[in-house]
């Protein structure tokens, strides 16, 4: 038993705790990022937009939440994703929070899909997330404590249409992360998938999707906001340490579907 948990029940303070976040120059990894410095972790932001990881992280500071460290990571690149691990590591000493959230959506038909697009997506997505968590996951291992959270998507549960090679994408990350939770959770690192819905981010944009797709998923209902995900996160990482919630799905009430 780890004698400096607090009792069953009560949630972990995670007052200098360090997290590492990936795609935090934007959304859903953006939020999340402001929610953890917010409850004291130490955070390391990647991305490969610099301007707006050092934006974020002024506006941190500002807030007096500390200092965070800014990273430039494309994480289809494995030399960059060490760095980013390496520099997190050698900041605060430790990795307590990987956030393995980069990626983006991309909707055509399979005949009509664009190949080039496609292959980012894999090498983002899917081999991106493996990257991640190969150079992320040791850390923790070494202390045999550690919370990673995978960004999947409802799009991993449930195929659509036009998600040839999102949701294959998806499909991929929620099975390396169920895979990643075998392999490490007897190890004392927890692993979380987390499953989103809508959520109104640059997501629509980059994945070029036009009104009528959102109308479609929506029917009227209210979208998530970046926010509604990061408190999801946030909950799963604060329960005491024997207790993991291993997949969140979290959908705007009146998506029925996907
Ligand atoms: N929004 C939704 O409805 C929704 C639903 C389910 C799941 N998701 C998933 O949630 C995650 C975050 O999406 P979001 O909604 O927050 O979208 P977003 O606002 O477009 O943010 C995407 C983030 O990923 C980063 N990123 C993309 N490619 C990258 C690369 N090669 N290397 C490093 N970072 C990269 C972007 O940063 P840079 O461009 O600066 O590198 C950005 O910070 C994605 O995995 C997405 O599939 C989103």
């Amino acid at each position: 038993m780890d004698t400096n948990q607090p009792p069953s029940g009560m949630l972990q303070d995670l007052h200098e705790q360090v997290a590492l976040v990936t795609g935090a120059s934007s959304g859903i990894g953006q939020a999340v990022a402001k929610a953890l410095a917010q409850r004291g972790v130490h955070v390391a932001l990647a991305a490969r937009r610099t301007d707006r990881l050092q934006a974020l992280s002024e506006e941190l500071a500002s807030d007096g939440h500390g200092e965070a460290l800014v990273l430039a990571c494309d994480v289809r690149d494995p030399d960059q994703v060490q760095a980013a691990v390496r520099q997190t590591v050698e900041r605060w000493e430790h990795l307590d929070i990987l956030v393995a959230n980069a990626g983006f959506g991309y909707r055509a038909s399979l005949v009509d899909g664009d190949i080039a697009r496609w292959k980012d997506m894999i090498d983002t997505n899917v081999y991106g997330l493996l990257l991640t968590l190969k150079y992320g996951v040791p850390p923790m291992l070494e202390r045999k404590r550690g919370h990673v959270i995978v960004t999947s998507s409802v799009a991993g549960r449930m195929p659509t249409l036009g998600g040839s090679a999102y949701c294959g994408s998806k499909f991929a990350a929620t099975a390396i992360a169920d895979v990643l939770r075998q392999e490490v959770g007897p190890q004392g690192v927890r692993v979380t998938t987390i499953e989103p819905g809508v959520v109104i981010s640059e997501f629509q944009e980059v994945a070029g999707y036009t009104p009528g797709i959102l109308e479609n998923m929506l029917k009227g209902a209210t979208p998530l906001q970046p926010e509604d995900i990061a408190r999801a996160v946030v909950f799963a990482i604060e329960q005491p340490v024997h207790y993991a919630i291993s997949e969140m799905v979290v959908r705007p009430t009146g998506q029925a579907f996907p």
